[in-house]
């Protein structure tokens, strides 16, 4: 073997693991693709589902998050400041007073996804925030910051019991 197949082989090894590593990265997009488009569920599978949600769960400041024809959907037990700053702002640009996002004040049921390109915001004391351009989201889940246009949604809820939730129906 002389130097210059060494060199080849090496250029060789090269080049494979950046082709490997290339389609390791178009894998993982093309992997992520159907799990982001799951998240996007026809308006029909919405008119359909319903989820139930034992409420008893949830203490007083935790969050759980459910699905809801397949998208995810957070339910807040918000505490007693939490729902009072609420009830004092309209929220920033997309203004919306509180009382129409919360039937039950110390309840907050709101679609986990971003209004801008789909993320799952992370929940913070405040609210949340988008990790994926930084979008924050006050305990309303209204729009305060960042490139979110819109409010996240509010799904149909029906209250049918001090501690049960139907998600879907209202
Ligand atoms: S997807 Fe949430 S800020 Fe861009």
């Amino acid at each position: 073997m002389t130097d210059s197949n060494v060199l080849d082989n090496a250029d060789r090894r090269d080049f494979l693991g950046k082709a490997t590593a290339a389609l390791g990265v178009a894998g993982a997009a093309t992997a992520c693709w159907p799990f982001i488009s799951s998240m996007n569920p026809s308006s029909d599978t919405l008119e359909k589902a319903t989820t139930e949600v034992d409420l008893g769960g949830i203490a007083v400041g935790q969050s759980q998050t459910v699905s809801w024809g397949g998208k995810p959907v957070f339910v807040v037990h918000r505490t007693p400041e939490q729902v009072a700053a609420m009830k004092n702002s309209q929220g920033g640009k997309d203004p919306q007073a509180d009382a129409e996002r919360a039937k039950n004040p110390e309840w907050l049921v709101v679609v986990g996804v971003c209004t801008h390109m789909g993320c799952i915001p992370s929940r913070t004391e405040e609210g949340w925030l988008c990790p994926c351009h930084g979008s924050v989201y006050d305990n309303s889940g209204r729009i305060m910051h960042g490139p979110a246009p819109l409010n996240l949604p509010v799904p149909p809820v029906k209250f049918v019991s001090a501690d049960k939730i139907i998600i879907g129906e209202a």
